[in-house]
């Protein structure tokens, strides 16, 4: 069966103290809670990793990186490689979030050096995609989204995309307080779920985690949850505090 997976996306929030301290009260609470079938990543800032890694229990919490490098060593001044990453006791990374497409400029063709090289450096890739409003009012995201998936990891051979979990996250709904409607985030991962099946077969499509991202908290997460292609969520904002973070964790 896929696994469900609640990952936090901390974006570049916190000092490290602080990622710390909010990562040690999300372990404690998830130790006290019944989250055994649900997957827990804190995707934090990359100076927070060694720290986080040390600070939680390895079997309750896993930890992420936000980016990594497009290439795998050398005079990259202020890049982070994947096999950097993975030396931290990282195991994910989240890739493609529309926010460094749209202020890093990260093309399909650099994403594709990315998800190639956290995939050989044994990172879990979770790869986002997702549409602006103006793409969501035209009507045109089902063909939006299987462009962006088609120019990258539908490149990948089934072995290696089976490797990963994808994220949709409509860019309108990313901070915004506008969730997706249940009715609108299941439609969409159905769709992308169909697309793997035609592209890599029926068994990789049940077995692929696809996550929703875009304002999902404590309360509407059980109702997201609840849809039968909604394996989980990547989660900005309600990550920050402890204690809501758990609410996402336990919707299930
Ligand atoms: P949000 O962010 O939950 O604050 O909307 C989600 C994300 O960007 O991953």
């Amino acid at each position: 069966m896929r696994k469900k997976i609640v990952a936090g996306n901390w974006k570049c929030n916190t000092t490290v103290q602080e990622g710390v301290e909010l990562a040690k009260a999300v372990n404690e609470l998830v130790a006290k809670a019944d989250a055994k079938n649900v997957v827990v990543v804190l995707g934090t800032p990359f100076t927070h990793i060694t720290s986080v890694v040390s600070a939680v229990d390895a079997s309750l919490i896993n930890v992420a990186a936000q980016n990594c490098a497009a290439e795998a060593k050398g005079a990259f001044t202020g890049e982070v490689s994947a096999a950097m990453v993975k030396s931290t006791g990282a195991t994910h990374v989240i890739l493609g979030h529309s926010e460094r497409r749209e202020y890093y400029g990260e093309t399909s063709e650099i994403l594709n050096k990315k998800v190639a090289l956290a995939l050989a450096n044994g990172l879990t890739p979770i790869y986002c995609c997702g549409e602006a409003l103006s793409i969501r009012e035209a009507n045109e995201q089902n063909a939006y989204v299987k462009t962006q998936l088609e120019e990258t990891i539908f490149n990948l051979s089934a072995e290696d995309f089976s490797k990963l979990a994808i994220a949709y996250e409509p860019i309108w709904a990313i901070g915004t307080g506008v969730t997706a409607s249940t009715a609108q985030a299941q439609e969409m991962l159905a769709y992308i779920r169909g697309l793997i099946a035609d592209k890599f077969g029926k068994a990789v499509a049940e077995e692929t985690s696809i996550l929703y991202g875009g304002s999902c908290n404590a309360k509407n997460a059980p109702e997201l949850f609840a849809q039968a292609d909604i394996d989980g969520g990547l989660i900005g904002g309600a990550s920050l505090k402890a204690e809501d973070f758990l609410g996402i964790i336990t919707a299930y």
